[in-house]
């Protein structure tokens, strides 16, 4: 069994393959002058299971080709098995049209995966893991919610947890369950043209004196962590955390978050960046030895 290291997720396919003892394949890759791509395969794979580990990260309609091109090649050259290990699933956000005429990403990159063939689809914290029952192969989307809570569980005293929209209460449940806290969540929309965020509380909480914790699948702009934010503050917090599966930060958003009072912003490293501190690959090498 092998592991090959996809080359937005080497590091991580590195973890993976030495905590399971397994053979790492590298991929030699090199961007052409042009911006085109160049991969290979730097060991035989004919005949091995192999698991390939390639998060959509930004860039990420690059990472996203590699990811297919790399899988087709795996089969191409005699895969037995091929398990796509793709911590973060881009493009899961676009997931309906929104507006006439948009076109729906999120299905179509399901359509382009089963194209492939795959033995078995690995992802973390889908955004709406209702795209996942499009997939032909078999899907394990798994949380790194428990891991954010073990985290956390070690810095703060007096905490509360907070979602911060509609779609993230479970996400917030599951950190406060291990946590042993309350929790609650907010209500967000979102201007569908300019992106603008307003966010609201569901029902009234008091955050008095609390460390509160905001969790979430991704954070990008930073915007909705700031607005929810914003809200524990005059609830009462005291300090406000944030944590993330998917660390984006786009462009300027970790220094803007940090302006805006947040103490810490944790992510996991299925998007290496400079709050990557929560690794996935015990929960990866789990999944692995089950496969
Ligand atoms: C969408 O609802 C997601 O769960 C995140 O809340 C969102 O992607 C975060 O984006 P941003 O950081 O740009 O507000």
């Amino acid at each position: 069994m092998l592991v090959v290291a996809g080359p937005s997720s080497e590091q991580l396919a590195r973890e993976v393959a030495s905590l399971l003892g397994w053979g790492l394949v590298g991929i030699e890759h090199k961007l052409f002058p042009d911006g085109e791509s160049y991969l290979r395969f730097t060991k035989r794979i004919e005949g091995e299971e192999v698991a390939l580990v390639q998060s959509i990260t930004p860039p990420q309609d690059r990472s996203l080709l590699q990811l297919l091109f790399l899988l087709r090649t795996a089969r191409e050259l005699g895969a037995r098995k091929v398990w796509a290990i793709v911590p973060y699933l881009a493009y899961a956000r676009q997931d309906e049209r929104y507006r006439e005429g948009e076109v729906v990403s999120g299905k179509l990159l399901i359509d382009m995966l089963n194209e492939l063939e795959l033995d078995a689809l690995v992802t973390f914290d889908v955004h709406n893991p209702e795209l996942l029952k499009g997939v032909k192969a078999r899907t394990i989307d798994l949380s790194a919610m428990p891991l954010i809570a073990e985290y956390f569980s070690k810095l703060l005293r007096n905490p509360f947890v907070l979602a911060p929209d509609q779609e993230a209460p479970e996400r917030a449940e599951v950190v406060a369950s291990i946590l042993g806290c309350e929790w609650s969540w907010l209500i967000k929309s979102r201007d569908k043209i300019t992106g603008e965020i307003e966010t609201k509380p569901q029902k009234k909480f008091d955050a008095s004196g609390k460390e509160v914790l905001i969790v979430d699948d991704i954070i990008s702009t930073g915007g909705t962590v700031m607005a929810a934010a914003k809200i524990a503050r005059e609830l009462g917090a005291r300090e406000v955390h944030a944590a993330c599966t998917h660390p984006i930060l786009a462009g300027d958003a970790l220094r803007r978050l940090r302006e805006a009072g947040i103490k810490r912003v944790v992510g996991t490293n299925s998007i290496p960046s400079q709050v990557s501190e929560i690794s996935l690959a015990p929960e990866i090498c789990k999944v692995l030895r089950e496969l």
